[in-house]
């Protein structure tokens, strides 16, 4: 038998970041006979935030707080079909009453750092900070703060492996210059874990990556903060950066080879045409590989002096397209696997022209999920797998109308870089 949870006037959550309300919120329980690890339903009537969708759809939990002041956990939240907008449907593994055991999500207003505890994302900024002021007042840095910050991220990522779901909730909210090295940071530890490494490989990760663009404090804020296009003199400058960090966090022993490798080579590009070394495929440290694709996701989704901020989906897009060229296609797939390429929901155009939208996705084959077309031809099926008819797949995505010879990537300033997420 069923059971139904029905909540009304229900205010709607993502991370902590609120998303709108909902006239209904009804949770259909799981069916016994289906199996205990068979997810529940849900729908959602009268959803009031379908600009935000694709931001819902990027994320694992959702949080529903109702009139009367009770709070509810959606564990492993999916939206699987919006076909009809006034009642969006999904799965999920749970919907649990928060009660005293989430004292740490009660209390936190929209907008905070989400995964990442209150006390650790304080002392990743206050670490961050001492180690800009003191990157502007002296010739060295002292990489301990780091060290400790990183310790208690590693502890707490590897406690909550949906982080970088959630991370996105923080956009916006800080200085880019301090946010994006926690961000990237963490990102980056996700990702490591992702891909199975240590907790020493994670720390090392995760220190190179908290100090990954300090070099950036030494090149000319007329040339960081210019909105034009740079001269290749400027551009020249600005490649400077990974040695200049280095530099100042000089031959403290307290800063490991690996981290040193992520301050040095984050801007190497899988083919070899990045800088400083020009290297290329493996012979690129994998630490820092990895911070190259947490760099450049999160700086594609922060607003820029140069350009606003892409979408998720955007960067995501953006940064497929350069597999193999500038990102190492595994790392890669790894990072894509934490996210959704094409969301349910996310309209779409096929080969042909013909406009769709994405029912659901397929496991293991992000690019290749359920559409339902819009305006089926004659004896046309509405609804195409395209894990299986392998005659149809995606062009674009509305409502940026793309010609079927060319990928859709979005285009981005500063075309002398060469690179959306420079510096
Ligand atoms: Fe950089």
């Amino acid at each position: 038998m069923a059971e139904f949870l029905t909540l009304t006037d229900v205010q709607v959550f993502t991370g902590y970041c609120h998303l709108g309300s909902c006239r209904e919120f009804v949770w259909e329980g799981g069916v016994p006979a289906a199996g205990p690890s068979r997810p529940a339903r849900f729908w959602l009537r009268g959803l009031r935030c379908i600009e935000d969708l694709e931001a819902l759809m990027l994320r694992t939990d959702l949080y529903l707080h109702t009139k009367d002041k009770r709070e509810y956990l959606l564990a492993n939240f999916q939206i699987t079909d919006i076909t009809d907008t006034e009642k969006i449907r999904g799965v999920a593994s749970s919907c649990r009453l928060l009660m005293e055991e989430f004292p740490e999500i009660k209390g936190i207003k929209p907008g905070e750092n989400v995964v990442v505890s209150k006390a650790t994302h304080l002392l990743a900024f206050r670490a961050v900070s001492a180690l800009v002021s003191s990157a502007h007042a002296k010739t060295h840095v002292d990489p301990r703060a780091a060290n400790e910050v990183i310790n208690e991220l590693v502890g707490e990522i590897i406690k909550a492996p949906n982080a970088v779901l959630n991370l996105l909730a923080i956009k916006h909210t800080d200085d880019y210059t301090f946010s994006h090295n926690i961000n990237v940071a963490t990102l980056a530890m996700v990702l490591g874990q992702a891909l199975g490494l240590s907790r020493d490989q994670l720390h090392d990760l995760g220190t190179g990556a908290l100090l990954h663009d300090l070099g950036l404090l030494r090149v000319p804020g007329r040339i960081l903060h210019k909105e034009g296009q740079l001269t290749p003199e400027e551009f020249s400058e600005i490649t400077r950066h990974p040695r200049l960090g280095l530099d100042l966090v000089g031959t403290s022993r307290d800063l490991s080879a690996g981290a040193r490798e992520v301050i040095l080579q984050h801007h190497e590009r899988f083919q070899g045409k990045g800088y400083p070394h020009g290297q290329a495929g493996d012979r690129i440290p994998l630490l820092a590989r990895i911070c190259a694709v947490a760099d450049a996701f999160d700086a594609m989704t922060s607003d820029r002096p140069f350009r606003p901020a892409f979408t998720p989906y955007q960067a995501m897009r953006a940064m497929l397209a350069q597999a193999g060229t500038q990102f190492d296609p595994e790392i890669l797939r790894a990072f894509l696997g934490k996210l959704s390429v094409y969301p349910p929901g996310t309209q779409v155009t096929l080969q042909d022209g013909s406009p769709a939208v994405v029912l659901r996705g397929n496991a293991g084959l992000l690019i290749r999920p359920v559409v339902k077309l819009l305006k089926p031809r004659p004896g046309q099926p509405a609804v195409i797998d395209l894990a299986r008819d392998r005659a149809h797949f995606i062009i674009g995505v509305a409502p940026h109308p793309v010609t079927p010879s060319a990928p859709p990537v979005p285009s981005v300033a500063r075309r002398n870089s060469g690179n959306p997420q420079q510096p």
